[in-house]
Parts: C-alpha cells; structure tokens; sequence
C-alpha cells in the first residue's frame, strides 16, 4: 500500500446519509480528493446488532484501505458508535469518527442533548465520549428512529417532522438543554426544523462540519494536506443504487452526483 498527500480521503457510510460529510470536507477542503462508500444496499444500520454492524464496518475499511486513501472517516454515527474500535485495530492510517468531532464540539455545552438512531442511543458512545471532553457536564439521550425515513422522504419541512419533532424533543426540553447534539448523518438536514422546534437559545451541533475541522487539523498536524491545488477528483462507491438515489443523494450532497460505481457483494 503507498499513500501521500495526494492520495484520497476515504469517507464512508451506511448509505447516502454520510454524503453530508463528504458536502463539509468539500468545503472546508476544496482541493482534496475523496473516495466515498455508501452501503446502500445494506442500510438502514440503525436499528441492526452490534456484530452485523462491526462485519460490514470491517468489509467496507477494507475496501477503502484497497484505494489507497490516506485517511479514513467513519461518516456514519451508527457504526462510529459501535465499530469505530474495529476500524482502528486494522486501519495502517489515521481513523476519524463523527462521534469523537461532535463531542468535541458539544465540550462547550453544561446540559447536553443528544439525537441519533436507537443502536448508536443505546450504544452510550456520545455520552462517553462527551464526557471525556466535558466531564461536568449533564447529557440527556433521545433516539429519533422515524428521523432518517423522514428525510429520506424529503420532508424536511413537513407538519408530520415536526409533529416527530416536538414529540421526539418534548423530554429534552423537559431538561432545559442548551446544547443538542446531531447525532446521526441525516439530522443536519433537519436543521432549521429542529432550530424552530428547540428554539434560539439551544445550540444545535453539526457533526459533518465538525468533522470537516477535525480533518482540517489531522491533515495539517501529519503534512497529510494535498499540494496540488487542481480540481479534486471524487468517486462515490454504492452496493445498490435504490430508487431516487440521484435525487436523495444531490440533496445530501448539495451539488451534482457524478462518479457513482456500484460494487456487487
Ligand atoms: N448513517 C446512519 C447514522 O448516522 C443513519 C442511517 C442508518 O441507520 O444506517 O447513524
């Protein structure tokens, strides 16, 4: 395996959802090449066992680390939180998790609530990993399953989200949260949903645009940070492409989807 600066940045996910991180790196990177993998045949994730979740987790590092990338980005809070150790033990390069970037960015908040899907709620990784920035502080856990076929509907801005919403939110406003973490790849595109449901005074964590920094970071502490400052080139690996992909992965993303290999497994 030979990796350089120039090689890409493997970034990868359960399915279309991580492409919210891949939108951050773009920007906060603009001339980094990225190797994107979307288990879109295999997902939902969320609501799978811990072993399920660590065999697939370990199938697609592998892939990635085959392509030769330089740095790998577990997307995906569901397998950050259960398999992020996994990816570690086998990876030869630097292994970064949505789940440590949103804590970091969380260490400000004093009562800390945290959003995702059940497997990565009843995981407790965000509330370990929040506490080791933030020991004082108090976190409060709401899994949100009907969130990602939401968004994957497109009702960003429906009365059905937001009738979820308040009734997902109601125990965390109970606690008079100041902090709310978006614990799952999905959740940023419910931004301004949940800003309205919670309110101004709630600080909402993106944790694509804290990944995005953390990269930033790594790449420049290891002189990991592409030279060249040429178009990027950006491949986007899927195992299905389900009905509407281009349409649900385009909102995601922010832009044109182009590049897309399926792999059969
Ligand atoms: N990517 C998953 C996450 O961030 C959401 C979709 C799934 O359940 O696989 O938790």
């Amino acid at each position: 395996m030979s990796t350089n600066a120039h090689s890409p940045i493997g970034v990868f996910d359960s399915g279309i959802g991580g492409l919210t991180v891949v939108r951050a790196l773009m920007e906060r990177l603009p001339y980094e090449n990225i190797v994107y993998f979307g288990d879109t045949a295999r997902v939902p994730y969320g609501v799978k066992s811990v072993e399920t979740i660590a065999h697939f987790t370990t199938q697609i590092a592998q892939f990635l680390l085959e392509k030769d990338v330089k740095l790998l980005v577990i997307a995906c809070n569901t397998m950050a939180a259960v398999a992020s150790q996994v990816v570690k033990d086998l990876s030869p390069v630097p292994v970064l998790d949505v789940i440590d970037a949103g804590a970091v960015s969380a260490r400000g908040g004093k009562r800390i609530g945290v959003i995702g899907t059940p497997t990565t709620i009843n995981s407790n990784a965000y509330a370990r990993a929040i506490h080791d920035y933030a020991p004082d502080s108090r976190i409060h856990s709401q899994a949100c399953a009907l969130f990602v076929p939401l968004v994957e509907e497109g009702w960003l801005d429906h009365e059905v989200t937001r009738l979820a919403a308040q009734e997902y939110l109601k125990s965390l406003q109970a606690e008079h949260i100041d902090t709310l973490v978006l614990g799952c790849t999905h959740y940023p595109l419910l931004k301004p949903l949940l800003r309205q449901v919670m309110g101004d005074g709630v600080a909402l964590v993106d944790s694509a645009e804290a990944m995005a920094e953390q990269v930033a970071a790594v790449l420049a502490e290891k002189h990991l940070a592409n030279p060249g400052h040429t178009q990027p080139r950006y491949d986007f690996y899927v195992t299905d492409v389900p009905l509407r992909f281009q349409t649900i992965g385009e909102r995601f993303l922010g832009r044109t989807l182009n590049n897309v290999h399926v792999v059969k497994w």
